[in-house]
């Protein structure tokens, strides 16, 4: 715990056994090549323009991600709830953890430097927000593993407008805050690192550590990954406000969804 505060992350080890890791690769494989009903995909495929489509395998290798796969998947549920870190979300949150947006990666999707908040929105109180990352295979350094700035979480607020931490609706700052974050690594000395995870390790971070991908340097590994978004069951993810699909309630997790019922 004392590690988050100060860092903004924390590395379970072999958070999820390697027979679960197997079991959700597969399933990916499953619902890659026969979709289940509902289940979407974000891609930019094939004209660069950003889309929600059903699953086609021949986007499956660009930067493409399968959304809220725990709509679909009773492993992705399991491999998502895994213990150890539904223990340290309990903890922080002081609430069982609530799943609302999760994102399926075959490799990286380039992300630059950001914070969660900017774009993640949380209704009632934006810092009430955790994020996991699992490893699905051994991380190869040069195929977009995650990095953060360690300790950035601690710097000062950026708010969009001088009023909010969401960057919606305030598209004329957003390369300012993109920029504030390699300055705030600066002026605090925030030391930059990545993260070689081996299959089955989970990364969890804070709400506002500053976190991205390195650069691609093998164009044609693979980099699998789940990365799942949580709230505190008291807490509701914006979305809600205006879809209400049903909600699935494991023992150690809630799981939510913005695009379909969870089954
Ligand atoms: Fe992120």
């Amino acid at each position: 715990m004392c590690r988050f505060v100060r860092d903004g992350y924390l590395v379970i080890p072999a958070a999820v056994p390697m027979r679960l890791v197997a079991a959700l690769n597969d399933d990916i494989d499953r619902v890659w090549t026969r979709p289940p009903e509902g289940l979407l995909i974000e891609t930019f495929e094939p004209d660069d323009k950003m889309k929600y489509i059903a699953p086609e395998l021949r986007y499956r290798p660009s930067r493409t991600k399968l959304l809220d796969l725990y709509t679909v998947s009773e492993i992705a549920r399991r491999v998502t709830a895994a213990p150890a870190p539904m223990r340290f979300l309990a903890t922080i949150f002081g609430d069982t953890p609530k799943a609302f947006q999760q994102l399926a990666f075959w490799r990286s999707a380039q992300q630059a430097m950001h914070k969660d908040t900017a774009y993640v929105k949380v209704d009632t109180n934006a810092m009430q927000l955790a994020a996991t990352w699992l490893a699905l295979e051994d991380v190869v350094p040069g195929t977009g593993e995650p990095e953060f700035y360690v300790g950035s979480h601690r710097a000062p607020d950026f708010l969009f407008g001088r009023v909010s931490k969401w960057a919606e609706n305030f598209t004329a700052d957003h390369e300012r805050f993109l920029a504030s974050l390699h300055e705030d690594a600066a002026t605090f000395g925030h030391k930059r690192s990545s993260f070689h995870a081996r299959a089955g390790d989970v990364l969890i971070w804070h709400a506002d550590l500053a976190h991205g991908d390195t650069s691609i340097t093998r164009p044609n590994a693979t980099r699998r990954s789940l990365m799942t978004h949580f709230t505190s069951a008291a807490d509701e993810p914006f979305y809600r406000r205006t879809t209400q699909f049903a909600e699935k309630r494991a023992e150690n997790c809630i799981f939510v969804s913005h695009y379909a019922d969870v089954k």
